[in-house]
């Protein structure tokens, strides 16, 4: 493994700072081990302050030039990327099956999405217009006042990334950041950075100016504060759990933010639901990926009427799921990204049992596999109802009508998205009306893609939009300058 992704490369225990990858002056590394076998996989520099300090120089410094450089040129180092990604897609796609433990279909989907999203930035970039003004509308206003407003990079951008998507929700925040003109410091999730610093190297064989993407690597608690409150930073670009989504936006003060966060997204399945179609979908949403996803379906709300047809349906597909080493075939449901997580998930079971909750399907743990869980008759009181368990459990709360369903999705502290299974397209409307998520379905599961569609969420969800025109507009700002035509 090491000797072919890594070696070959030429950047494991390296940082990639001004256009060349350098060792690290720091002396300590950090181990990166598979969750499938906890095998050796690599090794990644904790940089310290000092280094952290250069490379944000030197990305400041770059910005300088790259600002000045025309789209057209941007966005052809762009579609250069995306042709080195596909090209890479059997070495990438390995990659990201040791490190993150993803399926192989997920991981090549991933790496063969990421390479549609670099494209259609630099597609998107190139069509983008600014536009005029005339003063005349507003009172007392004037034609000989012309506003033209254009866009302007923000500078240097702070692109931290997760463990579960660790190519494309990093590729996410770089392309859109350095097509309008930013340059990015990189700071991939520990468990994820291998394929992170795999990404970044894509971007500099494509050809991406030294400093435009520079990388930081080491243990976010360790050197997560410093960076974030860098008085050279311009702009974060996080994803991960509210929690530390939280914290970032606590210390970084002033310095703007766009933050896609955890969530709790509900599937609500009304009386008159499709439920073979409600069934599929809430299968494929809850548990692919081991439910490792912020938009996997993470409660079912389900009116009385139909929900012992319903949960006999799910019960059905859920014990159909595969489980296992996707090296070894493909699978449904992997092992979790480590152990602590699925003693995480396993305690969520634990208390829904204890308090009355009826397992339906799994229930079990073998180190960090958690066999797919499906839990009924789940109240408000259990954790299950509201913690995120990023893991393949999937409980179901029984309501009484719309209202009750409206009323419990939206106690909760998250706010992604919500799917809405039904045949009423007036209850349909009805009910997205009143969600207060970001996103609401109509008889499909909670999902971002296409990746053009604007994705956020509300509440501890998170801040600002993110989809490809829209993370363009949030990481550069708009500049107005006011022609005043001679009388
Ligand atoms: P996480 O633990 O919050 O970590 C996310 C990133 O933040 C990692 O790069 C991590 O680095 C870094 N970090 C940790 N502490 C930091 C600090 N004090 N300052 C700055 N950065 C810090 O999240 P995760 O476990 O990787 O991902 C799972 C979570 O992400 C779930 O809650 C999921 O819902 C959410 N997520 C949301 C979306 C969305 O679009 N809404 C998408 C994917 C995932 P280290 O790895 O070095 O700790
Ligand atoms: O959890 C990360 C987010 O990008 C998921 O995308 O398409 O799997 O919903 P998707």
């Amino acid at each position: 493994m090491k000797e072919i992704y890594l070696n070959d490369l030429n950047i494991e225990l390296k940082k990639l700072l001004n256009g060349k990858w350098i060792e690290s002056d720091s002396d300590t590394y950090i181990d990166i081990h598979s969750p499938l076998n906890n095998s050796l996989l690599g090794k990644v520099p904790a940089m310290s302050k000092e280094e952290v300090d250069l490379a944000i120089e030197s990305c400041k410094e770059a910005q300088k030039k790259w600002k000045l450089t025309n789209i057209f040129e941007r966005s052809e180092i762009l579609y250069k990327a995306a042709d080195i990604l596909e090209e890479k897609i059997d070495e990438l796609s390995e990659l990201l099956i040791m490190e993150v433990a993803k399926d192989r279909e997920s991981a090549r989907s991933e790496v063969n999405r990421t390479a549609d999203f670099i494209r259609f930035t630099a597609d998107t970039a190139k069509n983008m217009q600014g536009e005029i003004l005339q003063g005349d509308s507003f009172k007392g206003g004037t034609k000989d006042k012309i506003a033209m407003v254009t866009r302007e990079p923000l500078g240097v951008v702070l692109a931290i990334s997760p463990f579960n998507y660790p190519v494309n929700l990093a590729a996410s925040k770089i392309a859109p950041a350095i097509i309008g003109g930013n340059t990015v410091i990189f700071k991939p999730a520990t468990q994820g950075s291998l394929s992170g610093l795999y990404l970044a190297n894509i971007f500099q064989k494509a050809g991406v100016p030294a400093g435009v993407i520079n990388t930081i690597t080491g243990k976010g608690s360790e050197i997560g504060d410093y960076v974030v409150t860098h008085p050279d930073i311009d702009f974060i670009n996080f994803t991960g759990s509210s929690e530390i989504g939280a914290r970032i936006s606590q210390i970084s003060k002033m310095t703007p933010t766009l933050m896609e966060l955890g969530g709790k997204d509900a599937a609500i399945v009304l009386k008159d639901a499709d439920l073979d179609l409600a069934a599929k979908n809430i299968v494929a949403g809850a548990y692919s990926y081991s439910g490792q996803r912020c938009t996997a379906i993470k409660r079912v709300l389900v009116e009385n009427e139909v929900a012992d047809k319903l949960v006999e349906k799910l019960k059905e597909k859920v014990e159909k799921l595969v489980v296992g080493n996707p090296l070894e075939k493909q699978v449904d449901i992997v092992p979790l990204i480590d152990n602590k997580s699925a003693l995480f998930v396993e305690g969520l079971i634990e208390d829904a049992i204890k308090k009355g909750g009826k397992l339906i399907v799994g229930g079990k743990r073998e180190e960090n596999i958690v066999y797919p869980t499906l839990i009924d008759n789940v109240n408000e009181k259990m954790e299950l109802a509201w913690e995120e368990p990023f893991g393949p459990v999937l409980p179901i709360l029984r309501v009484n009508n719309i209202e009750e369903a409206i009323e419990i999705a939206n106690k909760s502290q998250y706010g992604l998205q919500s799917s809405v299974f039904t045949e009423n397209i007036n209850d349909a409307f009805y009910i997205a009306g009143k969600l207060e998520v970001g996103t609401v379905q109509v008889n499909n599961k909670t999902e971002r893609g296409p990746d053009h569609f604007p994705f956020l969420g509300v509440k501890n969800s998170g801040i600002g939009v993110q989809g490809i025109r829209y993370s363009i507009e949030a990481m550069s700002r708009v500049k107005s300058t006011v022609i005043n035509l001679r009388k």
